[in-house]
């Protein structure tokens, strides 16, 4: 029997159904699309940059192509709360306020979305890039409140405590959970309990590992994704002393263990395409560039897609290259991951090559051919053997054109390819 014939038969029975993410505060048909500040500009944000990524979603076609969620990071708050311990926007980054921001982004269409912690300081504000202690302990039911009097849609709630036990990390998020949920507003509640997860001996895998049912509508997954292929690299080229960073090889490999709940999302972060390694804070060496080469930068969209990972582009929409627009809103990679089925999954392997399937909604089933190898590979894979009749066609996603799966196909060195496989 062919190894990726005994590996689809043990994994047919481990995944648990997810289509839909239900935390009973918002009934979510496919996993969220949007922007996120955090990897452009860090807590350089301001209104204008919000402003201007807004207008590029609409003009570049972003937006329509599904990508609606703006979500403002870390940094966007004053440093300390009112007199009645209120949060508000930073009055020199953000002069209009926040409930100002929430309705520039809905009059045209987007949604609005915001960053907070349960913890005592946001993430920035332990590491010290921004001061205060504005962490939401002790204002859980008024920050929902001002969160939903805002016109708040999605809240981005970031761990950024001391490592704790699954438990206690749920009845954190929960209680925000309840709060969003009492407030009477539709929001999505997006959580990371990954955050300043230091320990070696559970490295990356305290969201992975748990099981978030009823927290949120997204859990996290694993340490934040840098414009890396590789976390090795960022461990051998980077001082990296505070928490590990992960690239886009790793991410993948950790997410095949990541089995899928219903009710929500996994969510293995941020997209990196287009985003600069300098902007975060690690300058580009003569063996690492700074931003994803291109065949890379697929593989993290295709992969997200088989995954049905939320898709939060991360790049300066004001300055994208046509490269990174086309890829961004390809209209066949994006609806393969917001396809109601269950998350995809490695079903074996030729040689370097992986083979990821997804059964699709409609009967269709994606295939993606992944080479995490350093070398080109040329692949012929046994349809038959993965029950794919003879007669069906396969269509590159990316470039439109028909394929024999059976016949050779070249994956080019830590690329992708991604086909849908229509029968009869
Ligand atoms: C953590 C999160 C990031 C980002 C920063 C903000 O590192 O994982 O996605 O939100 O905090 O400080």
């Amino acid at each position: 029997m062919p190894a990726f014939v005994a590996a689809l038969t043990v994994l047919a029975g481990v995944l648990a159904a997810c289509g839909s993410a239900d935390s009973g505060i918002v009934r979510l048909s496919a996993p969220p699309m949007g922007w996120n500040s955090w990897n452009a500009f860090g807590c350089g944000v301001t209104e204008a940059t919000v402003h201007a990524a807004a207008d590029a979603l609409v003009s570049s076609g972003m937006r329509d192509a599904g990508y609606r969620y703006v979500v403002v990071d870390d940094c966007w708050f004053d440093q300390s709360r009112t007199a009645d311990g209120s949060l508000r926007g930073n009055p020199t980054t953000f002069p209009d306020g926040m409930a100002a921001l929430g309705k520039y982004l809905h009059d045209r269409g987007l949604k609005f979305g915001i960053y907070e912690s349960p913890s005592s300081r946001t993430c920035a504000q332990v590491g010290g890039s921004y001061g205060g202690s504005t962490g939401s302990t002790g204002h859980v039911v008024q920050d929902a409140r001002t969160f939903a009097s805002w016109g708040v849609d999605y809240l981005k709630y970031d761990w950024c405590g001391a490592p704790a036990s699954i438990d206690r990390m749920k009845r954190a998020f929960g209680s925000m959970r309840t709060a969003l949920r009492d407030t009477g507003r539709p929001i999505v509640l997006s959580v990371n309990p990954n955050s300043l997860e230091t320990n070696p001996a559970v490295p990356e895998t305290v969201g992975a590992s748990g099981d978030w049912s009823g927290a949120a509508d997204l859990v996290r997954t694993g340490q934040d994704v840098y414009p890396l292929w590789d976390n090795a690299i960022a461990d051998r080229v980077y001082v990296n002393g505070s928490y590990t960073i992960a690239g886009i090889r790793d991410t993948v490999e950790r997410s095949v263990a990541v089995p899928a709940h219903a009710g929500y999302y996994n969510d293995p972060d941020m997209l990196v395409i287009g985003t600069s390694l300098s902007t975060l804070g690690f300058p580009a060496t003569a063996s690492v560039p700074s931003q994803l080469p291109d065949t890379q930068a697929r593989v993290q969209l295709v992969m997200w897609a088989m995954l049905g990972a939320p898709l939060m582009a991360g790049n300066d929409l004001t300055r994208m290259s046509d490269q990174t627009k086309a890829l961004l809103t390809s209209a066949g990679v994006i609806a393969i991951d917001q396809d109601r089925s269950k998350p995809g999954n490695r079903i074996g392997r030729i040689g370097d090559v992986e083979v990821w399937d997804r059964n699709l909604a409609g009967g269709d089933r994606a295939i993606a051919l992944y080479n995490p190898g350093s070398s080109p590979a040329t692949t012929r894979l046994d349809a038959s053997a993965i029950g794919i009749p003879v007669g069906c066609t396969a269509t590159g996603v990316l470039t439109g054109r028909s394929q024999p799966l059976d016949g050779p196909i070249t994956v080019t060195a830590t690329g992708v390819e991604l086909y849908r496989v229509h029968c009869g």
